[in-house]
């Protein structure tokens, strides 16, 4: 009869916390205590573990067991305690030696008959324990995702049995061997085939307001006839952006983790991500939440990349609104009888829509759209005010001439060749903004560009005249004047002139 405790990880959002599991086993009628602020799957798990343990052909100790979590104030979710607790139990009842738990920590959910199984979220909770343990153990379809972290032993066992006569001194889980993980994005983000911007021909406005928001950090929206391309090119905004740096990889790789979103054997995302929901999504589905455990939405699995909200209109009302706040923040928060989950959600919003709800082209002949001008206006009016405001760049797309197409086949650039200009473009913003929380205009906030990047009077003149006739207000002004910015690291100028200003100013109007 004895103590004995071991480690485990709770999540909060997207980060772990170590969590100390202890077991204590005590003379007294039997029964099995779980202290520490344990959830409902927590308490369900009581009874798995008697039965995994049962079953791996094990003793259940018969006397009263009382298992504490701490620290206790932390919520405890998800049935990623159910190994950690076990091997407590057993080396509390001296079936493993206790000393053999020190350093390890355990992450898997257990199968009524002993079985390990993945949980999600491992990546952040190795990432929690790097430097208070030395050895993990997960469930072997979760070993690929464990050893992404440097300086941590992962060890992966298919069933509870084998971790028990490893932890007696017999050999460890036999397990085929880990795969590399493969570089570059985890297949369910990689392009499900190779696409190029160079694909998208004519258009040569929305291209470059592409490379803008990419360069810039800008949100877009581009408002054309079905099939001159839009869905097209906002694909292709991740071919030009800059990959992710080891940091921000782990960030995004552990909310599509905690999203249960990384198949098994995948390596660290490193391509800025690409999610385009669609638009009869729920709010838990864009923003986050959902009963049970709270996951991250689209919102948060666009972290770092493109939230693309195709056929934008469509969506709902209070979904839109619902995106204000990460697009205010650079989070979600949602809370929770009691506590809050906070999710990244730093994404570059991609709108796109049809300027009337037929989706028809425009003109005269047959087949084309007959709604009238109060029924388009209304239709674009869902989108203003919560979106629009926030949105930079706004393009309107003609439909591309078959003329125009077979032109532009030779001169249309790839992917590589802008992504060149972006990434120069984004040390230039970045070297700038050196010693400040932004790293792209787009981030950087009204006051201090006022303050500290004021461009020179004369390059605003077109500017003041704008506001005067109020075409544009102060807030729109703001605006213009960070797309001048990168306007001007685009074309590797210190400073914005009066075309950049000008420039800005017909993209924020949409009539560029
Ligand atoms: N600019 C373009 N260059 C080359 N192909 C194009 C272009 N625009 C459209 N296409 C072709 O038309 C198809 C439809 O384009 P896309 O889905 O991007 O249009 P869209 O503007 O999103 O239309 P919708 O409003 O109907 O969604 C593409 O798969 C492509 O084959
Ligand atoms: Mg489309
Ligand atoms: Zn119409």
């Amino acid at each position: 009869m004895a103590l004995a405790r071991t480690y485990a990880v709770a999540l909060v959002g997207v980060h772990g916390h170590l969590i100390e599991v202890e077991a204590d086993i005590a003379s007294g009628l039997p029964a099995t205590i779980l202290v520490g602020l344990p959830d409902t799957a927590l308490r369900e798990a009581r009874d798995r573990i008697r039965a995994a343990i049962v079953n791996s052909g094990e003793t259940w100790p018969n006397s009263k067991i009382t298992v504490g979590l701490s620290p206790a104030t932390l919520p405890k979710r998800g049935s990623g305690f159910d190994l950690a607790i076990a091997v407590a139990v057993l080396a509390a009842a001296e079936a493993v030696p206790p000393s053999a738990l020190a350093g390890k920590m355990f992450l898997a959910e257990l199968g009524l008959d002993g079985r390990l199984r993945p949980v999600p979220g491992v990546l952040p909770a190795v990432v929690a324990a790097q430097g208070d343990v030395n050895t993990v153990v997960v469930a072997a379809p979760n070993v690929a995702e464990a050893a992404l972290v440097p300086g941590v032993q992962v060890v992966g066992a298919s069933t509870l049995t084998e971790v028990i006569i490893w932890l007696r001194g017999g050999p460890p889980p036999s397990l085929p061997p880990v795969p590399e993980p493969p570089a570059g994005p985890m297949p369910a983000l990689a392009m499900a085939r190779k696409i190029d911007l160079a694909e998208v021909l004519g258009q040569s406005e929305a291209r470059l307001a592409a490379e803008i928001c990419a360069a810039g950090g800008h949100n877009l929206s581009l408002l054309g006839p079905p099939g001159a391309g839009k869905t097209m090119l906002a694909e292709r905004l991740p071919t030009i952006l800059p990959a992710l740096d080891t940091p921000a990889a782990i960030e995004v790789t552990s909310i599509h983790s905690v999203a249960g979103r990384l198949p098994a054997g995948s390596g660290l995302v490193t391509v800025p991500p690409f999610c385009a929901p669609h638009h009869t999504s729920s709010m838990a589905a864009i923003v986050g939440g959902g009963t049970g455990t709270v996951r991250p939405g689209a919102a948060s699995l666009a972290h770092l990349g493109i939230l693309f909200l195709d056929e934008a209109p469509e969506f709902h009302r209070d979904v839109l609104d619902a995106l204000r706040q990460p697009l205010e923040s650079g989070e979600v928060v949602i809370a929770r009888s009691g506590t809050q989950a906070v999710f990244p959600a730093r994404f570059t919003l991609v709108l796109a829509a049809n300027p009337c709800p037929c989706a028809k082209a425009n003109g005269t002949g047959k087949g084309a759209c007959s709604c009238s001008p109060a029924a388009r206006r209304r239709y674009l009016a869902r989108l203003s005010g919560p979106l629009l405001d926030r949105v930079d760049v706004k393009v309107r797309l003609q439909p591309v001439s078959r003329q125009d197409m077979l032109y532009d086949r030779k001169y249309a650039e790839a992917s590589a060749v802008v992504a060149q200009r972006v990434a120069a473009a984004r040390d230039r913003s970045a070297a700038r903004l050196a010693g400040t929380p932004w790293r792209v205009n787009a981030e950087v906030p009204g006051a201090v560009l006022r303050r500290t990047f004021a461009p020179k009077p004369d390059s605003l003149a077109s500017l003041d005249r704008a506001m005067e006739l109020g075409q544009v207000t102060a807030r729109g002004a703001d605006k213009i004047i960070r797309v001048a910015w990168t306007l001007a690291d685009l074309a590797d100028q210190p400073q914005p002139g009066p075309d950049q200003v000008n420039l800005a100013i017909g993209l924020w109007l949409g009539v560029a």
